[in-house]
């Protein structure tokens, strides 16, 4: 009887999947909490994401900074593309700690598999997920990232559900998304959020909101506590 009430809860609170008549091309055609879904991009465009300017665009060793890794850490690199961050964020984190480099594309992962490989990095763990459950091990992760992600998940709820499993209780979740309020991010419209918009999509899971840094040129890093 408890179980059952407690499931009719969790139903409840589940927010829903809204199709949509007339939508952006670049989208899924479904929205989510008054947002629609971006289509995910194809492991075909991962040399886009190794470009050389992206240092200078977007400039990732601020944000390195900004995550404060320490030796021993287990980070979850969600949607890890062909492993951009997860590298530099192993280097932090080593020599105890690991990164574990998910993504629904396997060819992504046998980027990643190749560059471990050829620059003798041992501790980029590959995880193979689906889009509603990366498959982390329970309670095992300090800190999950979404670089550039999330908005591109068909299933947030689930996804989010799911990733917060995987986090110990204190660990951190990360949002590191292009600023929707900033008209001058020359990126498509739905593959940026707002901060407004992550927290009220946030506001659904047992995490509290620590901060929001903008000192990224184009995108903000938002933190959240599991509780
Ligand atoms: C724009 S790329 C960003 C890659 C990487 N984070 C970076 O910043 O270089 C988005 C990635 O998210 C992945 N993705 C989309 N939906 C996902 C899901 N539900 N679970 C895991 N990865 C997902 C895509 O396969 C794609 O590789």
């Amino acid at each position: 009887m408890m179980i059952a009430a407690v499931l009719l809860l969790l139903q409840a609170q589940k927010p829903e999947y809204v199709k949509m008549d007339d939508h952006d091309p670049n989208g899924i055609g479904y929205s989510y909490m008054g947002r629609e879904m971006a289509n995910y991009m194809s492991h075909e465009a991962a040399p886009w994401l190794d470009r050389p300017e992206r240092y200078k665009e977007e400039a990732p060793q601020l944000l390195l900074e900004a995550l404060n890794l320490k030796n021993g850490m287990v980070v979850a690199d969600i949607g890890a593309g062909s492993g951009f961050l997860s590298f530099p964020m192993a280097v932090k984190v080593a020599p105890k700690g690991k990164v574990i480099a998910e993504e629904i594309q396997p060819e992504m992962l046998t980027i990643i598999e190749d560059k471990a490989k050829r620059n003798k990095i041992t501790n980029v763990d590959r995880l193979l997920g689906t889009t509603e459950d990366p498959k982390l091990p329970a309670n095992s992760v300090d800190l999950a990232i979404m670089v550039d992600v999330y908005h591109e998940f068909d299933k947030p709820y689930e996804m989010m559900s799911n990733i917060l499993k995987g986090i110990k209780k204190g660990g951190q979740v990360v949002f590191v998304e292009y600023r929707k309020e900033d008209p001058r991010v020359p990126i498509k419209e739905l593959h940026k959020m707002s901060e407004a918009q992550v927290k009220k999509e946030m506001s659904v899971f047992p995490v509290r909101w620590i901060r929001t840094s903008n000192i990224l040129p184009r995108q903000h890093i938002i933190f959240f506590e599991k509780l």
